[in-house]
């Protein structure tokens, strides 16, 4: 089995940055109720004529140049995404033709928010055997062209953006994806749906007057389900590994709401001073979130070569996943 190395990460979000002050202008909220129940300031909202396959070429480019690989080697091109650009062709053929890559094995990975840590998984499968060489890993959503601005509940809650990560096989150096965890709680699948489009409830004019093309959440189960999940992906990834708490030098959760994070945090008393916020610029990016979130930080030096960094995130599905990386 093939050694595993993170080569380089990349991220991207639009330019577009719309405040709490703003939101609170074209409904019925406020900068104080969406800062203390969530932890969000700003997020960033994509352009009229762009797509997510657009922020996804971002992230990668932006990845590629900091793995220093060419495009025309990547092998494998997996984009977690619940907002693709069409229904079909998957978002990541499309990606793989504006990159210019050599006729990878490319396709969308649909898991909700878990999206971009399913995709970790699935790379890393591919690379362990060696029947892959280079994967490029891709967050990529645009939620807000599918958030009801007439549900001040959940539209607040959202940004897009991309991130990714390049993986390469390494014969000469540590291994760096020491724990992945996945699972999925299906009897939650009603929690957070986007219920027409499909083959169950294909476009109508009804389907169109009824609202169902837009995201519906139940905010308070998907919470609880959250912290509870978050909890146990921590407790046995740790038992996996026989690394403690302390071992951890980075804690890169979903950056869903500040009010879970810091309920896991407390529920597992370690130091909040190792736990990574986005959300508070960026919003809920969906798949974006985990790997935009570990981009920035390695931009910023936070992240340095070396350090341990366990990540979990949950999501549509209810799909959840973790994983412990060394990077
Ligand atoms: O990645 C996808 C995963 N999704 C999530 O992670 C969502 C997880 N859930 C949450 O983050 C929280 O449940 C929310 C932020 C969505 C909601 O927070 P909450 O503390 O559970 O609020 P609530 O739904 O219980 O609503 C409390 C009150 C209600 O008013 P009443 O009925 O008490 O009068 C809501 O109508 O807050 C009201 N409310 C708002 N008020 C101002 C709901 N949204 C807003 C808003 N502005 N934007």
């Amino acid at each position: 089995m093939k050694n595993i190395v993170i080569k380089g990460t990349g991220h991207f979000a639009p330019k577009r940055i719309v405040t709490n002050e703003y939101l609170s202008t074209i409904m019925d909220t406020s900068d104080e109720w969406i800062k203390t129940r969530t932890g969000i300031e700003t997020r960033h909202y994509i352009d009229d004529d762009k797509c997510t396959s657009d922020l996804a070429v971002e992230a990668a480019k932006m990845a590629i140049k900091s793995a220093n690989i060419k495009p025309e080697d990547i092998d494998l091109l997996v984009i977690g995404t619940s907002s693709q650009d069409m229904i079909y062709p998957s978002t990541a053929c499309i990606v793989s033709d504006k990159l210019g890559l050599n006729r990878p094995m490319a396709f969308d990975l649909q898991a909700g928010c878990s999206g971009f840590v399913y995709g970790l998984s699935v790379a890393t499968q591919f690379l362990r055997t060696g029947h892959k060489k280079i994967a490029l890993i891709i967050g990529a959503d645009a939620i807000t062209r599918f958030t009801d601005f007439t549900d001040r509940a959940t539209c607040v809650l959202f940004g897009d953006a991309a991130g990714a990560i390049i993986l390469t096989t390494a014969d000469d150096e540590e291994d760096a994806i020491l724990c992945l965890y996945e699972g999925t709680d299906g009897s939650g699948a009603k929690y957070l749906t986007l219920p027409a489009g499909g083959s169950k409830e294909p476009a109508s004019p009804l389907t169109v007057e009824n609202r169902r093309h837009f995201l519906h959440m139940n905010g308070k189960e998907i919470f609880k389900f959250a912290v509870r999940i978050s909890i146990h992906m921590i407790t046995k990834m740790l038992e996996e590994t026989g690394l403690s708490i302390d071992d951890i030098d980075h804690f890169v959760f979903h950056q869903a709401n500040m009010r879970i994070i810091d309920a896991a945090v407390e529920r597992m008393s370690f130091s909040k001073e190792k736990v990574i916020y986005t959300l508070n610029e960026y919003g809920n990016t969906s798949s974006a979130s985990i790997p935009l979130t570990l981009s920035l930080a390695s931009e910023q030096g936070r992240i340095k070569k070396g350090d341990i960094v366990l990540m979990v995130v949950f999501g549509s599905g209810l799909t959840y996943a973790g994983s412990i990386v060394r990077w």
